[in-house]
């Protein structure tokens, strides 16, 4: 969910998510003390869709790209009675909010209904979030108790959040980026940040561990950092946007060549594929041997003929291999597009590296230190803790 622009891609998905099953949502462990690790559901999507309407402009690159979000499906409980909603965990925003029942909204992912509990109280009416494809969701600031992961999960109280009475989305997010993001002018303390006020956490900050391409799960580490999960060292490097987890990504290397890049991406949970600078894209296509189809992507004519991609930081590499970049694209009537899509599109507005980038990273977010830290994810159970103090 980043700025205004990627919601949009969530929404056509989240509607066909209405009447599929989603998994069990796994809970939250209380790990070290000072660091509490939320487990989610990692929902990707079936297919890449590229609308049908997304042939090249001359002079631009945006794509109506939908059914194109990857989403980290948290459970949490609200009010005095212990509501199960489901929210997206996302780095992009930071606004806690969810589906009232009032919206007429039902399914798996569980709606709020604040007249049953007793600790809710109303903030403000003015709640709104409005996304790039008109999609949208309205209601209240309220504040009420939130329960992280489920039962037994960190308790906090008086949590401020939008409580959606509308909505054309059918769970609702979790933000956890920097407050200065929140929707609203009058800023509040969110979540990560209540996590440390009310004592659960020591810092405002968190990693994050998507596991390898096929797994079901994945987590949030508030407060922590697994060091189990990761080879070779963790680097830091400053966040360069004021808004957004943003870092400067110097280059990216395969096949032997070198490309200069030299400009911000957002690291984002909640996008898929990565979009990159036209030229850019182009020089890296190049380098790989990739081709150019008249319908604006990039593709291979084999999938055997895609290579490991380094993306390059100030002292640190983070090495996406070959079998991560190449996937099927479909048009908006479900028909292939093509079977090996190079899944790094031309974006001039905006630059993300989402999943197929954050799969192979372990990234710790520090927002009170204003650093984003990368190493090489290992897929790996093992566990070895330690608190960000
Ligand atoms: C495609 O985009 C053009 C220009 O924005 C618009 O006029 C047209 O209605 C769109 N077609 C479809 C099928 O959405
Ligand atoms: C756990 O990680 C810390 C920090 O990297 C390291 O010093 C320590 O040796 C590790 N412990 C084990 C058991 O691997």
């Amino acid at each position: 969910m980043f700025a205004n622009f990627k919601v949009l891609y969530a929404i056509a998905l989240a509607l066909s998510f209405a009447t599929s099953n989603a998994a069990a949502v796994p809970g939250f462990q209380k790990r070290e003390n000072g660091a509490i690790k939320l487990d989610f559901n990692i929902e990707r999507p079936d297919k890449l869709i590229l609308n049908g309407n997304f042939t090249k402009r001359a002079d631009d690159y945006n794509y109506a790209l939908i059914n194109e979000g990857s989403y980290y499906v948290a459970e949490i409980l609200v009010g005095s009675n212990q509501q199960a909603v489901k929210v997206d965990v996302d780095t992009g925003s930071s606004d806690l909010w969810v589906v009232d029942t009032s919206s007429g909204i039902s399914g798996t992912y569980g709606v709020y209904d604040h007249t049953t509990s007793s600790t809710f109280s109303r903030i403000a009416s003015g709640f709104a979030v409005a996304y790039a494809d008109q999609s949208h969701a309205e209601g209240d600031w309220v504040s009420d108790t939130i329960q992280l992961g489920g039962t037994g999960g960190p308790s906090l109280k008086n949590q401020e959040f939008g409580d959606a009475t509308t909505s054309t989305i059918n769970f609702g997010i979790l933000g956890i980026g920097f407050p200065i993001n929140e929707a609203t002018a009058d800023k509040y303390q969110n979540v990560p940040q209540s996590l440390v006020s009310q004592g659960y956490i020591h810092k405002n900050a968190y990693s994050l561990y998507l596991d390898s391409s096929d797994a079901a799960q994945g987590s949030v580490l508030f407060g922590g950092i697994d060091h189990a999960k990761y080879s070779g060292s963790l680097v830091s490097n400053p966040v360069v946007s004021q808004n957004d987890l943003d870092l400067n990504v110097n280059s990216v290397t395969t096949n032997g060549q070198t490309i200069d890049i030299g400009s911000n991406y957002v690291l984002d949970s909640g996008t898929t594929i990565n979009y990159l600078d036209p030229t850019v894209l182009a020089n890296l296509a190049s380098a790989l041997g990739a081709k150019y189809s008249s319908s604006g992507f990039y593709y291979f004519d084999s999938a055997s003929d895609a290579k490991d991609i380094s993306v390059n930081f100030d002292g640190v590499s983070v090495t996406i291999p070959a079998s991560y970049t190449v996937g099927a694209f479909y048009d908006g009537d479900g028909n292939a597009l093509t079977e090996t899509g190079f899944l790094f599109l031309p974006q001039t507005n905006y630059h993300i590296l989402g999943d197929v980038f954050l799969r192979n990273a372990y990234v710790v977010y520090d927002l009170d230190a204003r650093t984003i830290s990368l190493a090489q994810a290992k897929f790996t159970s093992d566990e070895n803790i330690t608190v960000i103090s």
